[in-house]
């Protein structure tokens, strides 16, 4: 086990002479008194605390004195929004950042330093470290609407991504089997299809509240929300609420099967427009992030035309609302405004559309299913998840190159990395930690650390760290043969 096993790997790691820094019940978080370091002041005096075993004071304009984590935004940190300097030795930690969201990835590296002396408190080796981030957008996609996931298991997830440095929450919030965000202007989504799951299991939904409280949480931890209503396709929710959407004028049945591709959006019914205006509309309003994702994966039924007509109005809306759009790769089809994200997620197709997109300006985010799709089994025997991209161990998860996946895009067109997790088969918390964990760990990496950095042997062994988190954690995971676990 290396002394310094921090998951992703940072760019540069020094370790230094002399003595441990222990955190014990002198120790204290100290920080400016401005307004926006507080919140992750406190946070972090929490976090130290808590696996310390030892209270951990806040302490603002004390920048002298031993025993002091220092966080401090300043510009001699290191350049970049994300990037981060931190500094250990036996008198004390000085992390340094641009932003509040390189502190906060700061924080989370000496906590993955940290090793418990029982009643003593916890040490942390002395070190220096500069890191940064390789792409911008290391996400996470999580499917709430074959299953519903609560606030509360939200923000467990929210925490695990904080702790692998994944700053994207995109949530699926929408699909044939349940609707998961009350909608001010179609109170029926919620009404009607909030309640029903796939295989009849109990639903649920947000409300404009909970979708509020998920996000700040996020904000607090450098993590961003963006809401998804996949449209014109997997909207059996949105036609058995409201049967104007249908061409019988009568709402569809209840959906709680598996299948795909069969639902869809009518662009020559007159409730289909207003429809997809009031969603959108209420969605960006409601939504701080600049993105808003507009699905557009899986319409079998439906013309080239219509679906770029339906694509189309959607992708007006957001924008009219002065967001910024994102969708699955299909919508690389149609014609894409430039800086349009584009989530390729299928590689059973044809790539040259996706080579002439990105040459007409759209920006890719990376989402290969056979390797980052956590919902696929580990192995055939497993018995959660799905197997319709292979099965996805750990290895698998790890080994890939975003850049080159898709052959001729150029390398500078790829903005980013998302995992995602697809719920048909996944019902519970522990249900779906199994399948983050310990996956989500190594497409974390891949989306972080430079190529030149990246290694299986030298991950396997950093990661085998993390069992015994997990467990501290109380997480249901999955303890691959491909690591030799310390727990
Ligand atoms: C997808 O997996 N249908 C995006």
């Amino acid at each position: 086990m290396p002394d310094i096993a921090i998951v992703p790997r940072p760019a540069s790691v020094e370790e230094l002479e002399g003595g441990p820094f222990l955190v014990d019940g002198s120790t204290a978080v100290v920080v400016e008194q401005r307004p926006e370091l507080i919140q992750v002041a406190v946070l972090s005096a929490d976090l130290l605390g808590r696996v310390a075993g030892k209270p951990v004071q806040v302490r603002y304009d004390d920048v002298e004195g031993p025993g002091a984590v220092r966080l401090l935004l300043d510009d001699a940190a290191p350049e970049g929004d994300e990037a981060y300097s931190l500094v250990v030795t036996s008198d004390g930690v000085t992390a340094r950042a641009r932003e509040v969201a390189g502190l906060v990835h700061a924080v989370v590296s000496l906590r993955q330093l940290m090793a418990c002396n029982g009643d003593e408190g916890a040490s942390v080796p002395a070190v220096r470290i500069e890191d940064a981030p390789r792409f911008a957008w290391r996400g996470l996609s999580l499917d709430v609407a074959r299953h519903f996931f609560g606030v509360e298991d939200v923000k467990v997830v929210i925490g695990l991504m904080k702790h692998y440095k994944l700053n994207v929450l995109h949530l699926h919030l929408s699909d044939d089997q349940g609707w998961r965000l009350h909608v001010p202007s179609r109170p029926n989504l919620t009404r009607v299809s909030g309640q029903t799951a796939v295989d009849g299991d109990p639903g649920g939904y947000y409300s404009a509240s909970d979708f509020q409280t998920i996000v700040q949480f996020a904000a607090a931890r450098g993590v961003r929300v963006v809401p998804e209503i996949d449209v014109p396709g997997h909207v059996n929710a949105a036609s058995h609420a409201y049967g104007e959407l249908n061409p019988s004028g009568e709402p569809t049945d209840a959906y709680t099967g598996i299948e795909v591709g069969f639902s869809r959006l009518h662009a020559d019914l007159p409730a289909t427009t207003p429809f997809i205006e009031a969603v959108f509309g209420d969605v960006a309003a409601m939504s701080p992030d600049e993105y808003v994702h507009i699905g557009g994966d899986e319409v079998l039924t439906m013309e080239a035309e219509e679906y770029a007509s339906l694509v189309g109005t959607a992708a007006r809306v957001v924008r009219a609302a002065g967001k910024k759009v994102i969708g699955w790769q299909e919508i690389a089809h149609t014609p894409l405004e430039p800086g349009t994200v584009v989530q390729f997620w299928d590689p059973r197709v044809d790539p040259s559309v996706f080579v002439e997109a990105a040459k007409a300006g759209a920006l890719f985010l990376m989402s290969p299913a056979s390797k980052s799709y956590l919902d696929m089994k580990y192995d055939a025997d497993f018995p959660l998840g799905l197997e319709w991209a292979g099965c996805v161990e750990m290895r698998d998860a790890y080994d890939w190159e975003p850049t080159t996946l898709i052959e001729g895009m150029p390398p500078e067109s790829v903005v980013g990395v998302e995992a995602a997790v697809f719920t048909e088969t996944i019902r519970t918390l522990d249900d779906l930690t199994t399948m983050l964990l310990p996956r989500l760990a190594a497409v974390a990496e891949v989306a972080w650390t430079a190529p030149e950095l990246r290694d299986w042997d030298d991950f396997r062994a950093r990661v085998a760290h993390q069992g015994a988190f997990w467990d501290r954690l109380g997480l249901a995971w999955h303890p691959s043969t491909q690591v030799d676990w310390e727990r």
